[in-house]
């Protein structure tokens, strides 16, 4: 190959590398950071922007110097030895003052947002008790006196805060596009405060690793109108539908007998409190804390053998019959 075709071939080969690795990150992906919905995220972004150009800038300006000098004094046939020199005062003091005015200007917009974020959320919040437990996520509304499990509804507007409650272990409760993570810790109250100002359903995920299904801990929080909030409200405080007759009420009565009612409350037939609530369980996207879509045949399998699905996760299989699962599930899902 000539000089030519091998000087054609390196960019190309260099773009096909920056193709292949770029295809493999979205700028809007499920959760982004790039694209933020609450003054949290926004505030982090605007920071996040300001330590990316003062890093474009300098890597230009150390790379046009590098460049510079190794054009300059490359070795040349019969090229003199380049001056000789020990010891520089003003670009000794130069070099060291610089990076530290660098340091500046990323620290105090830093600083300003660790403290803006850190602050007590305003009067009239919405306060919502988060827990975070092996492996899925409890919801409390105390002004509502309602509790969901791993989705989150908030609406757009309303300045929110997250109380951070670790009955077990420590997790870590990030939505990317709302803002940072937040450890949730056992004997620690932590919390998260932000506005949510977009509608939509935006996911998340456990980010500290808390055991075997860690990577099974997601979450997802729906941002909607303040009256779509009201009536979820509504309909997660009132109490569960109950099928009189068919395959669901035939299911509720295989519910009742199992032992699912010691571990999860459906408000009006059981107590437990192990699992999640799971009175309106059929209103929910999603089971295993967001690993499945919430179907029949998806509930199914995870009733007959939940470790399968979720390792380590400490529902047990019941030695139940496809037809009692399914039944159960049935009856589940017709909880609305
Ligand atoms: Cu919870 Cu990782």
């Amino acid at each position: 190959m000539g000089i030519l075709g091998r000087a054609r071939l390196l960019p190309r080969l260099g773009l096909a590398g920056v193709v292949a690795l770029a295809s493999g990150c979205t700028w809007n992906g499920p959760q982004t950071t790039l694209v933020p919905v609450s003054d949290f995220a926004r505030e982090t972004l605007r920071v996040y922007g300001i330590v990316t150009w003062a890093t474009v800038v300098i890597a230009a300006v150390v790379v046009s110097v590098l460049s510079w000098v190794l054009l300059r004094y490359r070795d040349r046939p019969d090229a003199p030895l380049p001056p000789q020199t020990r010891g520089h005062a003003l670009l000794e003091i130069g070099w060291t003052i610089a990076p530290a005015l660098v340091l500046l200007v990323i620290a105090i917009p830093t600083i300003h947002v660790v403290f803006r974020t850190q602050s007590a959320p305003p009067t009239g919040a919405l306060e919502v008790i988060v827990r975070g437990r092996q492996w899925w996520w409890e919801f409390a509304y105390p002004a509502y006196q309602l509790a969901t499990a791993n989705e989150l509804h908030l609406p757009v507007g309303r300045p929110a805060v997250l109380r951070l409650e670790g009955p077990d272990v420590i997790h870590s409760f990030w939505i990317p596009q709302l803002g940072g993570k937040r450890d949730v810790v056992p004997g620690r109250h932590n919390h998260l405060s932000f506005t949510p100002d977009t509608p939509g359903t935006f996911l998340g995920q456990c980010a500290e690793f808390c055991g075997t299904s860690h990577a099974n801990m997601l979450l997802r929080l729906v941002v909607e109108s303040p009256d779509a909030f009201e009536r979820w409200v509504a309909s997660e405080r009132a109490p569960a539908v109950q099928s009189q007759a068919g395959p669901a009420a035939d299911g509720a009565a295989a519910f009742a007998a199992s032992a699912c009612v010691g571990c999860h409350t459906v408000r009006g037939v059981s107590r437990g409190v192990v699992g999640p609530d799971l009175t309106h369980f059929g209103r929910r996207a999603t089971v295993g804390a967001g690993m499945l879509p919430n179907t029949v045949d998806n509930v199914t399998a995870w009733i007959l053998d939940p470790p399968r699905i979720k390792p380590g996760v400490k529902m047990p299989a019941l030695g139940l019959t496809e037809a009692q699962a399914r039944s159960i599930a049935v009856y589940l899902l017709s909880l609305k």
